[in-house]
């Protein structure tokens, strides 16, 4: 498909993260929100009226619209249908994360962007922190030696205000689950990313502080296993009392690394960081990777080198989905999942 020279962006979904995309489409130059879709109607309007372009009630009015590329960040239980709808429409498409809320869902959605020439992507913005860029730079050039470990931790705060202001969230059916798909999902999606998907996982999950608020969990712990046998030990928590920086701490051969949103230190000496302030309570804990993932996506589709390019989040959006899917079912079953790899 021809992309017009002024590169035209719909977005579905008017909700918590749309301003986020809205301000990393505004500072790509060529590129302009023409469009946007929201059901619910006050939320399209003010959007509208910031972003100055046309308001939709409807998302497939949106499709058939001029648009080049449609954002789509709505709740979960939407993204399949909205993905395959906007491809149906010969549109470009970045979902928000998750892919999907089944491993069924994103096959079909696999499937439909491979019979598909338009451009596929999914919001992984944290693979584009510096610290995890340098990371993976170091990593792929094989400066760290062999890793005998890496323990993931997420702790944020995510309380009855949070899941009431949005009535999908908490639910099994339009969420797809907790702290795992919704929160620690970037996190998932970096070990796979970074190093290898594991081969099995074990983990339970439970709903303690907001058991009486949401159905889905609130907290969860899981030891995966590399094909090597190296552990990967994943804790996360949705009832902490603020948001720090998630930190992935990988135990190579030749130095103690820890990555967060903003750091990378290896033995503790500080190799790269991107300065931003992680102030507790304020949405920092979203990154500032969405502008450098915008970027990517619009430069691969005019054919403009970027070296962030291969960083996009594609088919592969679908490990941390399976590695969480794998999570839910041991802690069904109480055994050992296989987890497979895109
Ligand atoms: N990448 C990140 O770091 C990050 C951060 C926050 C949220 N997200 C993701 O963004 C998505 C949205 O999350 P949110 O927190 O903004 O949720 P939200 O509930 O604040 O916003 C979702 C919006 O979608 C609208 N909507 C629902 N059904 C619709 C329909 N049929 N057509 C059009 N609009 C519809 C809702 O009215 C709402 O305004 C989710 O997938 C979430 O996981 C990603």
């Amino acid at each position: 498909m021809l992309v017009s020279k002024m590169i035209k962006f719909g977005i579905i979904g008017c909700g918590s993260i749309s301003g986020i995309h809205a301000a990393a489409i505004q500072k790509i130059e060529g590129a302009k929100i023409t469009a946007c879709c929201d059901i619910n109607i006050e939320k399209g309007l003010i959007f509208a009226s910031r972003n100055q372009c046309q308001y939709y009630y409807d998302y497939q009015e949106l499709l058939a619209s001029d648009v080049d590329i449609v954002t789509i960040a709505t709740p979960h239980f939407l993204h399949k249908e909205m993905v395959l709808a906007a491809l149906q429409a010969e549109k470009h498409v970045i979902c928000e994360k998750p892919m999907a809320v089944t491993i069924e869902e994103a096959n079909e959605i696999i499937k439909a962007t491979a019979d598909s020439d338009c451009l596929y992507a999914v919001c992984f913005q944290n693979r584009f922190n510096p610290s995890f860029i340098e990371l993976k730079h170091l990593i792929d050039g094989e400066q760290l030696g062999h890793l005998k470990g890496l323990k993931c931790e997420l702790t944020w705060k995510r309380n009855k205000e949070y899941y009431q202001s949005a009535k999908w969230k908490g639910s099994w059916e339009k969420e797809g689950g907790g702290v795992l798909i919704n929160q620690a999902i970037h996190t998932l999606d970096a070990i796979s990313w970074l190093i290898e998907q594991p081969t099995r996982v074990k983990g339970k999950i439970m709903t303690s502080l907001l058991e009486d608020v949401i159905e889905v969990e609130d907290a969860a712990m899981a030891t995966a296993q590399m094909a090597d046998g190296v552990p990967v030990v994943i804790f996360a928590s949705n009832d902490y009392s603020s948001d720090p920086t998630p930190l992935m701490t990988f135990d190579f051969e030749e130095g103690l690394v820890e990555l967060t949103m903003n750091d990378l230190r290896i033995d503790g000496n500080l190799i790269k960081s991107s300065g931003n302030s992680q102030e507790e309570g304020k949405k920092d804990v979203w990154g500032d990777g969405h502008q450098r993932f915008y970027r990517a996506f619009v430069n691969q589709l005019k054919g403009i080198e970027d070296p962030l390019i291969p960083l996009l989040a594609h088919a592969d959006a679908k490990n941390a989905l399976e590695l969480l899917t794998r999570i839910y079912q041991s802690n069904a079953t109480n055994k050992w999942e296989l987890v497979s790899e895109i």
